[in-house]
């Protein structure tokens, strides 16, 4: 069993029934008949990156990371609790969703069910506002939503902390969405310890993030295969032993709004991580050609006094993140290459928020 129930009996949500919900989302609020709730979370981008896990199934991670949220960017996501469905229904974007990414909504449904002991199975209806394949990381933002929302539909109240370890069971780094702005995500042995939290509030420095778009095709390979040939790369042992030194260095720098020092580690850690994918047994390789000029035009701005770094997840496209005053002029240069198909902007974003419930 992952993680401690609270009660034992299960329950099926009653047709009719009054809450008192106090949440970090809801003010208190007498409702009839919570069922369904939706909740709206932000994608966000790895300054320090998460890459491997010490427990594949718990998503508990081999290292601490640290992220931003992406402000603007988000995933909406329906959840209703239904009596009378005998299955999981999922629909994305419009259209209805079977295989694998049901099955996987439903295997994350299965662990809220567990935590909220409840039997009753669920629809849910999720769309994103930026493109598939644009190069963000949309599980993030759909694990963090789905987990906000389905807790709120069930009328429960669970903590954010609770929230941001139940949302990792879908996504590792989904756990970095619940919470706002600057976020550390622990490594931790148990499912407990392993949570996220702001270190940082989002106006606590402008930073920006210009995602360049080099490619919309589909990953070479998926992050939860990743994760698990991480450890047959000589180099991960390696990144893991100097991942805390880098997470301080980070912290620090953000504190410090030392953007030098930011840019040093950041581009760093991406690189690190980059050579653990190069490096597994078997390989794989998310830079393209265009990632690569690209990581060169950024070193060559900020060489010429633009404070921009980049960093790449599990895609070839290529996050700039720059201080806002300079924003402007990185979109422009970036805009001005050929292998850039088109620019999303983004600055630090909140936390996960419900926006409708009944
Ligand atoms: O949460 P996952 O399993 O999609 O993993 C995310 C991995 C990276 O985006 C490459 C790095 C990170 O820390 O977000």
């Amino acid at each position: 069993m992952p993680f401690t129930r609270k009660t034992t009996a299960a329950r099926q949500l009653p047709i009719a029934r009054k809450f008192s919900i106090i949440s970090p989302f809801l003010l208190t609020t007498e409702l009839n008949s919570v069922h369904q709730a939706t909740a709206r979370a932000h994608p966000n981008i790895a300054f320090i990156k998460y890459w491997g896990n010490r427990d594949s199934h718990l998503r508990l991670p081999a290292s601490s990371s640290i992220s931003m949220n992406l402000d603007g960017l988000f995933t909406e996501t329906t959840v209703q609790w239904s009596a009378r469905q005998t299955s999981d229904t999922f629909v994305l974007n419009g259209a209805a969703q079977f295989g694998a990414p049901l099955t996987r909504v439903s295997a994350h449904m299965d662990h809220l069910r567990q935590r909220l002991n409840i039997i009753d199975k669920a629809h849910v209806e999720s769309a994103n506002n930026f493109p598939t394949g644009a190069g963000v990381a949309s599980s993030a933002a759909a694990f963090a939503a789905l987990t906000v929302a389905a807790v709120v539909a069930a009328g429960d109240q669970l903590d954010e902390r609770e929230l941001t370890t139940l949302a990792r069971l879908g996504s590792g780094s989904a756990a970095r969405s619940v919470p706002a702005g600057y976020v550390e995500w622990h490594t931790a042995k148990t499912h407990e310890e392993s949570y996220a939290e702001t270190i940082f509030a989002p106006d606590y420095w402008d930073l920006v993030d210009v995602v360049a778009i080099v490619n919309t095709t589909h990953k070479a390979r998926g992050s939860t295969e990743g994760h698990s040939a991480a450890d047959t790369s000589d180099l991960q042992p390696a990144r893991i032993a100097g991942a805390a030194g880098r997470l301080a260095a980070c912290k620090t720098a953000i504190r410090d709004r030392d953007f030098d020092a930011f840019a040093q580690v950041v581009e760093h850690d991406s690189n690190l991580m980059h050579a653990v994918m190069m490096t597994s047994r078997p390989p794989v390789f998310y830079w393209q050609p265009a990632s690569l000029a690209l990581m060169q035009r950024v070193r060559d701005l900020r060489a010429d006094g633009v404070r921009v770094c980049y960093t790449l997840d599990a895609g070839p496209n290529v996050h700039c993140i720059c201080v806002r005053d300079d924003a402007a002029e990185v979109k422009a240069a970036l805009d001005g290459m050929s292998e850039v198909i088109e620019t999303l902007t983004a600055p630090a974003g909140g936390g996960v928020q419900i926006i409708a419930r009944r």
